[in-house]
């Protein structure tokens, strides 16, 4: 052979593995409205910046006449890339060799890449688009899958995960997304369960399509499983490459501040009358939230879950930070099991990865009730309060209204070492609302009264007196649990301010082998 011929060769297997399954299968996949695991990962990274790895792994197996069936690179495309110019690793499954199901070998590859991401301190993003466990292998698949959980979790607040899940992603499979920071999802194709319908009928008799058990929309806004859904894989993968410029490339970096056009002083007069004068009717959080971050670009995560408390990226004076806001458009804001579960991730995210929160208040407590006892909200509701205790980056708080009881404690307050906190002179900061006490103070009292006239007037007597002393931010200002009262106008100027002067902040947690967060 000669130099040329070798040559040749080399460009000949490329071509090869690039085919990946066939072209049959790749129409099929087509013909699904699926892209290819290679398009995928083209159209996430920066143009031509993809480096493959492994093209020319195969696979071992040899039960079932398997030897027979090679397809070089096995069932995924692995490698580095950048996005934006920062280097990123990547896997993507290739649904066109048996199913992109897992092999041994496939596992070696992907466990490779994440190695190498953990040495460089880069994010990995896994694309994943499989039939589960490679069946004719067995127990070398599942030997595999534990390689790779094993290396998510130890890269877990080390290095960012991003899961994308563009086809099936079934069985014990999907534990190694469930591991992963972000977890995206499309509108079609896209599914994760532990148990197909099949099973699921044969078990327990459940009639149920793949789509109502583990569709996008199912796992968006009931089980709170993926936290990102996109219309098409295309939108998919460029809300990856968004979520990107928010996060640092590992735990030891500071997330990217970008020149900021959106003047820091910009004071928004509409934000002065945005509280309605009647303590219970809602206004939209989401307005206040984009009328103070830069260019009004609020970059949402879980948005269709637990929509009573809003979480995402935002940039404040060109600054990533964590925005975790009440929502009283739904259920009044109150914090209940999934509010807390989700602030409660998203804090700790942020915290992992040295990114600023600032803390929206206007919480009228925890939801009461026995389906929210039995189903444990001391025990999620915990997570929150733990969440926000613990975490040691820079906290900034406004309290634009309600912030009564134990959810004014728990959300970001001065004894949960938040580090500046103020209050809107609307702000209400309370260990419950004048309802509620009066209820409890004066209700002998106020039943000792002859007429249903006396005793509304005694009752709203008792309110107002209540309403005088709490119903104001001006007590806890005067204990100096509110660093200032600002005006609402002024909200983004004070809160970059306050980052600003917070970003050379230092503190530690006491060592320790690992908290023990009540999970
Ligand atoms: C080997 C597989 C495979 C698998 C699919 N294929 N899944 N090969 N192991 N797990 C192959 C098919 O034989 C077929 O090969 C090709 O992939 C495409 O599959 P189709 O069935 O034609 O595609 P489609 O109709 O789109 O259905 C996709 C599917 C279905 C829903 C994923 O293939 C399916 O149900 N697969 C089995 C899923 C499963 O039960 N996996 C094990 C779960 S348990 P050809 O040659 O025809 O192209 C598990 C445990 C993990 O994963 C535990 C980890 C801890």
């Amino acid at each position: 052979m000669t130099n040329r011929d070798k040559l040749n060769q080399l460009i000949d297997l490329r071509v090869k593995a690039k085919l990946g399954g066939g072209e049959k299968r790749i129409a099929s996949q087509h013909a699904k409205g699926k892209y290819t695991a290679r398009e995928r990962v083209d159209m996430l990274l920066d143009e031509g910046s993809f480096e493959e790895y492994d093209m020319f792994k195969e696979h071992r197996c040899t039960n079932f006449g398997m030897e027979k069936q090679q397809f070089l690179g096995d069932g995924v495309v692995a490698g580095s890339g950048t996005i934006d110019g920062r280097v990123v690793y990547v896997f993507a499954q290739d649904f066109t060799v048996f199913g992109g199901s897992l092999s041994e070998t496939m596992a070696e590859k992907i466990c490779k890449i994440m190695d190498m991401a953990m040495k460089v301190g880069a994010p990995v993003i896994g694309l994943n688009d499989s039939g589960g466990a490679r069946i004719q292998e067995g127990i070398q698949s599942l030997g595999g899958y534990s390689e790779i959980f094993q290396r998510n979790i130890m890269a877990s607040g080390v290095v960012p995960q991003i899961s994308a899940i563009m086809g099936p992603c079934a069985g014990g499979a999907v534990y190694s997304p469930a591991l992963t920071d972000f977890i995206f999802m499309t509108q079609q194709n896209s599914y994760m369960f532990l148990t197909g319908p099949k099973v699921v009928k044969t078990v327990t008799g459940e009639d149920i399509t793949a789509d109502d058990l583990g569709g996008a929309r199912v796992h968006s806004s009931k089980s709170g499983v993926a936290h990102f859904v996109a219309e098409t894989e295309e939108e998919c993968l460029m809300n990856i490459r968004k979520l990107l410029t928010f996060i640092p490339q590992n735990n030891m970096e500071e997330p990217i501040a970008t020149s900021c056009v959106d003047s820091i002083e910009r004071n928004e007069d509409v934000l002065n009358e945005i509280i309605p004068d009647s303590a219970s009717k809602p206004y939209d959080m989401t307005n206040v939230i984009s009328l103070i971050v830069d260019d009004g670009d609020f970059f949402e995560v879980h948005k269709d879950y637990a929509k009573n408390i809003v979480v995402g990226f935002a940039k404040m004076g060109g600054m990533p930070v964590g925005v975790v806001a009440n929502q009283p458009m739904f259920l009044a804001g109150v914090l209940d099991i999934e509010a807390s579960r989700k602030g409660a991730r998203f804090v700790r995210f942020c915290d992992a990865f040295n990114i600023p929160l600032v803390t929206l208040v206007d919480v009228p407590g925890f939801l009461p009730g026995s389906t929210q006892e039995y189903g444990g909200v001391i025990a999620h509701g915990a997570k929150l309060l733990f969440a926000y205790g613990e975490a040691t980056v820079p906290k900034v708080t406004v309290t634009l209204r309600k912030s009564y009881g134990g959810a004014h404690i728990v959300m970001s307050s001065k004894q949960l070492r938040g580090d500046i906190n103020y209050a809107w002179p609307s702000a209400e900061i309370a260990v419950m609302g004048a309802e509620g006490a009066v209820e409890v103070l004066y209700a002998k009292e106020v039943v000792a009264l002859e007429t249903d006239e006396a005793k509304a007037a005694k009752a709203a007597e008792k309110k107002d007196e209540y309403n005088k002393l709490f119903a104001t931010p001006y007590q806890a200002a005067k204990y100096g649990f509110i660093d200032d009262v600002i005006e609402p106008r002024s909200t983004r100027f004070r809160v970059i301010r306050a980052l600003q002067r917070l970003q050379t902040k230092r503190e530690t947690n006491p060592l320790r082998k690992h908290c023990n967060i009540p999970l």
